[in-house]
């Protein structure tokens, strides 16, 4: 059900949005993965639409912006190169919209995000890679909310897809630009004191998320 205090994405997706759309859309052209929603029907919501999303909840010029824009723009190269359907692309622009203060409330940012979208009517493919992306399981964990989590959402089905928005997270970086995995650790684990709740689940998952890159840099590199 929608709470009432909850904007609808019709109604995000304002005139002010449609104008920033079709400014971007001048500028860069069509969207390549899809147009954006046209405001009526939630489950419409793809990258062009996520975008205006984002610019709605991020405070311009935050890295928090910066960084969604560039795993979004990272996940338009890879579904391009690999032959991926939109969905990759949209999860990858939302992935973080749990950072949001709109979206915000148990700390887990997977969680939050993911209940954000779908309070806006978003798909449950959308709204289980956002749940899940980058072992949020281990930091669920951690926060003694793994229950919560899967049982709201369940894991993807396709876990291809899951792991390749883990790819694009952990191969940008906060500020958006295309980084190494080694890199993009060293970020964090400078972001957040060795004891922090964030830098011990990273710690943990890391062993999987080196071998997700590692697989997929090896597929692109087939492509
Ligand atoms: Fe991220």
């Amino acid at each position: 059900m929608i709470e009432t205090r909850t904007p609808s994405l019709a109604a995000l997706f304002t005139a002010r949005s449609a104008a920033r759309a079709a400014a971007r859309r001048a500028v860069h052209g069509p969207a390549p993965y899809g147009e954006a929603m046209q405001g009526s029907t939630p489950r419409d919501l793809g990258p062009a639409g996520a975008q205006a999303l984002l610019v709605e909840v991020f405070e311009p010029s935050t890295d928090r912006l910066a960084h969604s824009l560039g795993v979004g723009r990272r996940a338009e190269h890879v579904a391009h190169a690999l032959g991926l359907p939109e969905l990759l692309v949209t999860a990858a622009y939302l992935h973080d919209i749990g950072y949001a203060a709109a979206a915000r409330d148990t700390g887990l940012h997977q969680l939050d995000g993911a209940r954000y979208l779908r309070r806006l009517g978003a798909s449950d493919a959308l709204t289980s890679l956002v749940a899940h992306h980058t072992s949020a399981l281990t930091e669920a964990g951690e926060r003694h909310l793994d229950a919560h989590l899967r049982g709201e959402f369940p894991p993807p089905t396709d876990g291809e897809l899951l792991d390749l928005l883990t790819y694009c997270d952990m191969t940008t970086s906060a500020t958006g630009r295309t980084v190494t995995i080694d890199e993009r650790l060293e970020c964090i684990y400078d972001r957040y004191a060795p004891g922090h709740l964030v830098s011990r689940s990273i710690h943990r998952a890391e062993p999987q998320l080196r071998h997700i890159v590692s697989t997929v840099d090896d597929r692109m590199r087939l492509a």
